[in-house]
Parts: structure tokens; C-alpha cells; sequence
């Protein structure tokens, strides 16, 4: 039972902590995407059901023009042909939704984005594992389907933040209390007992939410040197199962 991304965004909106940590987002359509353009430089466009990064398609306004980026496919148009660019990349019948495009920061020349895997083995959510998910080079999608890969959360914030230890620790209490309340909200409305939530992290340690998916895989974990958090979240698994 997959959730939208839509229905997520307006239940995670209602919260007063989570809200602040909300890109705008809207169903798309031509005069919402160019107003967005016009705010925000870039939007990301995606399928409500999408899932692994397929099918995320980056608009960038660059001075008069436009850059349309979906995969590896990449078209520079003017504003009149903004939509027709997109919609050569959009599948039919799928609705989707436009966003305000973040600025993930980056590790090593690639952007990343956390990873926190969410466990409801018993009655209380925890949190079997968080990681750095770097995206593959040159891409604008950290998912492991699209060459992401694995590295150690603390690792990875720590070079973003110049080895300042204390905003280390500060962003990784912000990202499990984030965490926390974002499995607690989409707990209540739907049954779920784990959840794989995507959060950016921008340069100045802003923390925004991407999306909290209802199946997470657990790969990505296996690629940390600590095995830790992967039989964690084996274990948990185990234990979800019985129930
Ligand atoms: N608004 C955004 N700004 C910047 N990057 C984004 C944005 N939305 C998505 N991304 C990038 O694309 C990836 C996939 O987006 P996501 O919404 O998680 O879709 P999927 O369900 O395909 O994983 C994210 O992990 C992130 O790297
Ligand atoms: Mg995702």
C-alpha cells in the first residue's frame, strides 16, 4: 500500500514542528510550475507514486532560459516551451506534483541526502539506522537505484560543516527529532511499521523533509563500514514479520 507523496505532504503540513521543514508543494500545472520557477530558480517534478528516483525530472531557470534535466536526458528551452519539455519526460496517467527545488549539500563533489530507517517492531517507533546517502556523479537524485551510495551520517556532516563537531551533533539531534515526529504523524493515518524518510540537508545545516517511504529497501545500510544498523534493521524485520 504505497502513499502518495501528496497526501503525505498535507498530513506532515498540519504539524507545527514539520511544517517549517516543508518545500512547498503542488499538483502540477503550467502556471504553478513557472510561478515556482520564477520563485524558487529550480523545482523538482515527480510522480505522486514514484519511487526509486525514476521518473524525477529538474527544471532550472538559468537567466532567460530553462534547463530540463530527467535522467541522463537534458534540453535547454525558453519559457514558452518549459511545459512541452517537461511533458516529453512525464509518463501519462500518472498525476504529478511540483516542488521547490532545495540545495542538498554536497560530500566529495556529489549532493547527499540523510537517510533515517524507522522501525515499529513493538508499540514505539525507533530508529534502526540513519545514513549519508551520496548521489552517483554529476546526478540529481541520491537514490541507491541511481548509483547512490552509503556513507557514515556523522562522516559525511561533519566534512559539510568543517569538522565543527558541535553543529554535527546538533544536526543529527535535529534529524532524529524530525525523524520521531514524522514516523508518530504518518503512523496515526496509515498502518505502517517502517518507514525510510529522505531528508536534505542544505549547506547551512537547514533540514527540509523529501518524503517518508512506506517500504523502505535496506541495500544502502550493507554499504556501511559499521554492520551495526543493518542487523538492526534485519532483526526489527524479523520481528515485524511475527506480528
Ligand atoms: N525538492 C527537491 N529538491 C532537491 N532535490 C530533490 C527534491 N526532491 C527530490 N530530490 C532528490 O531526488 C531524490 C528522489 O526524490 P523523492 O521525492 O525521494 O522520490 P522517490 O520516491 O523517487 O525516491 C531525493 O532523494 C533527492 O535526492
Ligand atoms: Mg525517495
Amino acid at each position: 500500500m504505497p502513499i502518495g507523496k501528496m497526501i503525505q505532504y498535507k498530513e506532515m503540513r498540519q504539524h507545527p514542528v514539520l511544517c517549517s521543514h516543508l518545500p512547498e508543494t503542488r499538483w502540477i500545472s503550467k502556471a504553478r510550475t513557472l510561478r515556482m520557477l520564477a520563485a524558487y530558480r529550480t523545482v523538482f517534478i515527480k510522480p505522486n507514486y514514484g519511487s526509486g528516483g525514476t521518473g524525477i525530472i529538474r527544471a532550472k531557470k538559468l537567466g532567460r532560459k530553462y534547463e530540463i534535466r530527467c535522467g541522463s536526458s537534458r534540453r535547454i528551452v525558453r519559457s514558452q516551451a518549459v511545459r512541452r519539455a517537461i511533458r516529453t519526460y512525464r509518463r501519462p496517467h500518472r498525476r504529478y506534483l511540483v516542488q521547490q527545488g532545495l540545495r542538498l549539500a554536497k560530500y566529495k563533489g556529489s549532493i547527499f541526502d540523510a537517510r533515517v530507517y524507522m522501525q515499529k517492531p513493538e508499540s514505539e517507533w525507533i530508529i534502526s539506522g540513519i545514513t549519508g546517502r551520496v548521489a552517483a556523479p554529476s546526478k540529481v537524485v541520491t537514490n541507491y537505484r541511481k548509483g547512490g551510495h552509503a556513507a557514515p551520517i556523522s562522516k559525511v556532516l561533519l566534512r559539510v560543516f568543517k569538522n565543527d563537531r558541535t553543529k554535527m551533533r546538533s544536526t543529527l539531534d535535529q534529524i532524529i527529532e524530525l525523524s520521531k515526529i514524522i514516523a508518530d504523524t504518518m503512523g496515526k493515518n496509515h498502518s505502517v511499521r517502517e518507514l525510510g524518510i529522505d531528508l536534505a540537508i542544505e549547506k547551512s545545516g537547514q533540514i527540509w523533509i523529501i518524503e517518508a517511504n512506506p517500504h523502505p529497501g535496506h541495500m544502502l545500510f550493507t554499504q556501511l563500514p559499521n554492520h551495526k544498523m543493518i542487523r538492526n534493521i534485519l532483526k526489527n524485520k524479523r520481528l515485524i514479520k511475527k506480528h
